[in-house]
């Protein structure tokens, strides 16, 4: 994306082999950082250790970001955090309780961790971005557990009813997504900092 270079930056992502992750991976190369991807073997991922996945894992995350961009780090030069929650942590969906519940911790740790940052003098922001449902294997996964406690007539049904809440009419793609992980992470949102952006075509109003 123009204005949004990242050309010198190093880069991490988690959970980047597939999905929003590597899209994000892509997007970041792009802009010119230079890209780690850290993943799991596919099984491993899947089992879905989920609160230790999706909480425990942004919070040791974001605490070693910490540890490696404050001053004295081993890149001690500021940095940013681009946490992932989702727009589960602003509505309220049917029949994904436990998902939204950790996504709604990850948005309070985006939170009281860039307060923290800032309070200690680290200099690193910390934001997240609230995705809408994109149809990755996680997304179409999610869509078939919804259908399948029975709220929904089929997995179609449950897709057309997200849809259905989106202004903008369509699900969201991993490069929406991507493109926000890069703005955050560069210099043209230097001055935002503990927030979640929606990126969800509206679903979340
Ligand atoms: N797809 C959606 O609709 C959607 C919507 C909102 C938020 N999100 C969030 O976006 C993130 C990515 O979702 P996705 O759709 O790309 O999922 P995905 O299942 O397509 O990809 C997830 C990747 O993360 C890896 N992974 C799993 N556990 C890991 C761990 N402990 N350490 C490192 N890597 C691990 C997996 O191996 C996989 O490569 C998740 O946090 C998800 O909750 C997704």
């Amino acid at each position: 994306m123009a204005g949004l270079a990242l050309t010198g930056r190093k880069a991490l992502v988690t959970g980047g082999a597939r999905g929003l992750g590597a899209g994000a991976a892509q997007a970041l190369t792009a802009a010119g950082a230079q890209v780690m991807i850290a993943d799991v073997l596919k099984d491993a991922g899947e089992h879905k250790r989920m609160f230790e996945v999706n909480l425990l894992g942004a919070l040791l995350g974001t605490k070693h970001a910490f540890r490696a961009m404050r001053p004295g780090g081993a890149d001690g030069h500021c940095g940013t955090v681009v946490n992932i929650s989702s727009v589960a942590a602003t509505i309220a969906f049917p029949a994904i309780a436990g998902y939204s519940a950790t996504k709604s911790a990850v948005d309070r740790l985006t939170r009281v961790a860039a307060m923290e940052s800032g309070k200690l003098g680290y200099g690193v922001r910390v934001n997240c971005i609230y995705p809408g449902l994109v149809p990755t294997e996680m997304g179409v996964k999610l869509a078939v557990e919804t259908a399948g406690v029975g709220l929904f007539e089929n997995t179609d049904a449950a897709v057309a009813a997200v849809v259905g809440l989106t202004p903008s009419g369509r699900l969201a793609e991993v490069s929406d997504i991507a493109d926000a992980v890069v703005f955050l992470a560069s210099d043209k949102a230097r001055f935002i900092n503990g927030i979640g952006l929606p990126v969800d075509g509206g679903m979340g109003m």
